[in-house]
């Protein structure tokens, strides 16, 4: 965890699983290592265009800038999730991305103003993640929304748990388990789901959102998906092919 930054969580929770030895070294340590094989024929590969995943003559890294055109006026307004996840009159809103993946959807809430705390419990992804922040650190374009990103390395469900003030927004975006069946059609996102296993903790997800009190939990879903854990939203904004729930809490009495 970055101590420049202020914190919201108090701790990291403790990984599920095991780091593969020597992830959280590679690109960052004092002794980088420059390659790390993976199960099921991976490969992380260090260089001087960051941490690479490799399989099947496919390559995934994290890249921000690619998301630079997003990120202008009035294209980033204009955003789905960026709408939906809105609240009026708060000068500082604080979101919890619980499932942070590669992190594009915080890049887009924190560009809107978040402070964003992003989640992600499996160690290559999060290595990916905290490889293309610190790349995007870097980069005067992408540098002051990147200072509100804050990657906290365990399971959403146990930040979400933690956090010491109530986030205005939680984001839940888990993988669908029909998005892995169909395949992806997208060459890079078939290698990421090679590691990303399909969500079997949808109640515990939206449960842990709930109970962190935030003005909204917004759920990204496939455009036709059911809703997540069952929960019918306040609200929704669809696009072409993905869908925005807005799941709006009862106040607490
Ligand atoms: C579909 S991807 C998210 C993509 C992301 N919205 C983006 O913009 O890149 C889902 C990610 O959530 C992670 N994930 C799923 N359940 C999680 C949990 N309970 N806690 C933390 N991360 C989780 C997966 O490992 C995967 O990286």
């Amino acid at each position: 965890m970055d101590a420049s930054k202020p914190s919201y969580v108090s701790a990291t929770p403790e990984e599920p699983g095991q780091a593969p030895s020597g992830v959280a070294s590679l690109c960052g340590g004092p002794l980088p290592l420059e390659s790390i094989a993976l199960p099921d024929g991976l490969e992380l590969r260090c260089d001087d265009r960051g941490l690479t995943l490799v399989g099947d003559g496919l390559e995934l890294r994290g890249d921000f800038t690619r998301m630079l055109p997003r990120l202008r006026q009035p294209n980033l307004s204009r955003e789905l999730l960026v709408r939906a996840a809105r609240v009026k009159g708060v000068a500082h809103p604080m979101a919890v991305d619980a499932t942070a993946g590669l992190g594009e959807d915080s890049l887009l809430l924190a560009a809107a103003g978040f402070t964003v705390v992003l989640c992600e419990r499996d160690p290559v992804i999060a290595a990916l993640l905290r490889d293309a922040l610190s790349r995007a650190a870097e980069q005067p374009l992408l540098a002051e929304a990147v200072s509100r990103m804050q990657l906290v390395e365990g399971d959403g469900a146990a930040v979400l748990g933690g956090l010491e003030q109530a986030p205005d927004v939680v984001y839940l975006d888990p993988m669908f388990p029909e998005r892995r069946k169909r395949g992806a059609t997208n060459k890079k996102l078939q290698l990421f789901q090679r590691l990303e296993s399909p969500c079997e903790d949808e109640a515990a997800l939206m449960n842990a959102a709930l109970d962190a009190h935030p003005r909204k939990v917004v759920v990204k879903r496939p455009l036709k998906g059911p809703y997540l854990a069952g929960i019918k939203p306040s609200s929704s904004l669809a696009g072409k092919v993905v869908r925005y729930d807005i799941v709006v809490p009862a106040p607490s009495r």
